[in-house]
Order: C-alpha cells, then structure tokens, then sequence
C-alpha cells in the first residue's frame, strides 16, 4: 500500500500528542515532519512536547521545525487552563535536550512541499500556514490535502457562543487559510466540534486501554488525567474529549465522518471572532473551499484508535462495543 505523506502542524498539547501516537502508529502515513505553532502551550513548550511523543513512540527520527510565536494579528492567548502548565496535563515529563532543527516551520513546509506529493493535517492555529502562504503562496497551493481540526458548524463554541479555539486563537490566520484555498480552487476538509465533540475518551475506555498495555496506558493516563478534570470542573462531562486524533483518523479513512461542501469565511472581529461561517445555503454564491463534516462514528474512530496505538485486530477489541458512547 502507498504510504501518503503528511506534515503535522500541531501545538501539542494533551490531543494533539495523542493525535500525533496515532499518526505514528498508521502504516497509511509517512509522517515527513511536525510543525509547531503557538497555541494551547507557547511554542517551545509545544517543541519540547512533541519531542517527548517522539521519544515515546522511538520516532526521533522526525523532524520537529519551530513556527509562529504569536498570532498573525490579535495577541497570542494560550489554552493551559485546559492543558495543564505544561501544556501535556501536567504530567511534568522529563525534557527531551536539543534537537534543534536548521529551519523553521514555515522554510520546512516551503522546502516539503515543493517536492510535491505532501499533505497537511493542521491541529491547532493555522498561523503557520498563514505565514506560509504570505511567504511562500505557491508552495501553499502545492498542498495536495488540507485537513484542520478546527471550527464549528451547528455545535457551540469552546472559546466563546460561537467561535472554536484553533480558529478563535488566531482568525486572521484562520481567515487567509481559507480565503487562499477559495481562491485556488482548494476544499479544507474542516473537522471541527461538530464531529470531534462525539470523540469521549472515558474512564472506562482508558481503564480498557491500560489493561491491553498497561506502560502505554499508564503514559496516556499521565497525559490525560488533568484533561478529564477539566472536563468535569468545566463541562460536568466524565471524560475528555480528544479532537485532534479525529482528523488523523479522518485523514486515513474518509469514511468516519459524514459532511458537505460549502463556502467558508471566517470571521476575524467583534463579538464573532474566529466563528467559521458556512455557507450551507449557498446565499453567497460562491464556490465551496471546505468540506464540513458534521456527523462521525465514534465506535469506528475507538476502533481505529485502539487497534493502531495497541497493533491489535479490531475483533480482538469486543468490549467497545459495549464501552464507546454512542
Ligand atoms: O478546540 C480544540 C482544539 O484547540 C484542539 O486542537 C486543541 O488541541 C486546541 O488546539
Ligand atoms: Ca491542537
């Protein structure tokens, strides 16, 4: 089978990190680099985070670029309240040293793309996309896929009523990503809380995730458990939602998510900021530049999710039938 090719842009971050063990653990990716971008945790928090994934998962053999430090425009607000102070829930993992790399993100993706044949599965602030496309537009258009956790179509925001945290972060960056793929004729496959809020990792999935592998499940323990006390302190919710594995996920096997095609903007002022506005009626006719992907199956996603990180046959994984919600 062809492996297809993929940049990472992600600001690790709880599951992003998690995201990033399932990227690893796909014999469909050849994962050519990580990027990282301001978000949840500064960026060299994300830089030091994902370095630790990658040690984790014996894959120091990847590169990891440094990107943007602030947004495009707006000041740079971070998300540890949710990721804990080490942006990897407070787990305080031991630092991985140097492994500096000779460029940053945004020459990385520059450098990447125009060899061809390279996707990008965007999990966080799409600034260093953004940065890309004013530096370097056509290695932009060279993207062969573009897929962004990120945005909201009916579900609310996390951020605010109506705007979610990637594209609230940093909406000019989010803006440009979007009017550039307009212009050239590309669809963002948008998988935003639509679809990831039905992705709930619960206690009782983790429990039956450590009794399969009990160091691994100890490791995703260590990095989740502040994230299930923020769930519950802020959303009364048992468990966590996990985003950004969803879009990996998506990214190999299109059939877990169901959506549309339509026109998107994305709203960069005012009491809306960062709102992905979908055009689902077409009032402004214009040509679709993104895919929204409203429904998912999540005993599917747990499946796919479980069998990979575990390299266990899905039949082999009989209780998530009865543990994944539906
Ligand atoms: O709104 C959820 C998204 O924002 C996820 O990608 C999470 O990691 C944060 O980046
Ligand atoms: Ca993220």
């Amino acid at each position: 089978m062809k492996k297809r090719n993929v940049i990472i842009d992600c600001d690790p971050g709880i599951d992003d990190s998690l995201a990033l063990m399932l990227a690893l653990s796909m014999e469909e990716l050849l994962v050519v680099g990580i990027t990282i971008v301001c978000g949840n945790g500064p960026v060299d928090m994300g830089f030091a985070n994902a370095k630790k994934i990658l040690q984790r998962m014996g894959r120091l053999d990847i590169p990891v670029c440094k990107g943007a430090e602030r947004p495009l425009k707006r000041e740079y607000v971070s998300a540890l309240e949710t990721h804990g102070a080490d942006a990897l829930g407070e787990s305080f993992l031991p630092e991985v040293p140097g492994y500096e790399q000779p460029m940053d993100a945004v020459e990385f993706m520059e450098r990447e793309l125009k060899k061809g044949n390279l996707s990008v599965i965007a999990l966080g602030p799409m600034t260093n996309l953004a940065r890309l496309i004013q530096m370097a537009p056509e290695a932009f258009d060279q993207i062969e896929e573009l897929v962004s956790m990120g945005g909201n179509f009916r579900s609310h925001g996390n951020c605010s009523p109506v705007a979610e945290y990637n594209y609230w972060a940093d909406p000019d960056g989010a803006a440009l990503v979007y009017k550039t793929a307009a212009r050239s004729g590309k669809k963002i496959h948008m998988v935003g809380l639509d679809v990831t809020r039905r992705i709930v990792l619960t206690p009782d999935l983790l429990e039956y995730f450590k009794r399969l592998d009990g160091e691994l499940g100890a490791f995703v323990q260590a990095i989740t458990k502040f994230y299930f006390d923020f769930h519950w302190e802020w959303e009364h919710l048992i468990g966590c939602v996990i985003n950004d594995p969803l879009a990996v996920a998506y990214f190999v096997d299109r059939t877990l998510c169901e959506g549309f095609e339509a026109y998107i903007e994305i709203d960069t002022e005012g009491i809306s900021m960062g709102q992905s506005v979908v055009d689902e009626k077409n009032f402004y006719g214009k040509k679709a530049n993104g895919v929204i992907l409203t429904k998912t199956d999540s005993l599917r996603f747990f499946k796919l999710f479980f069998g990979r990180l575990l390299k266990l046959k899905e039949q082999k994984l009989d209780l998530l039938e009865m543990l994944v919600r539906p």
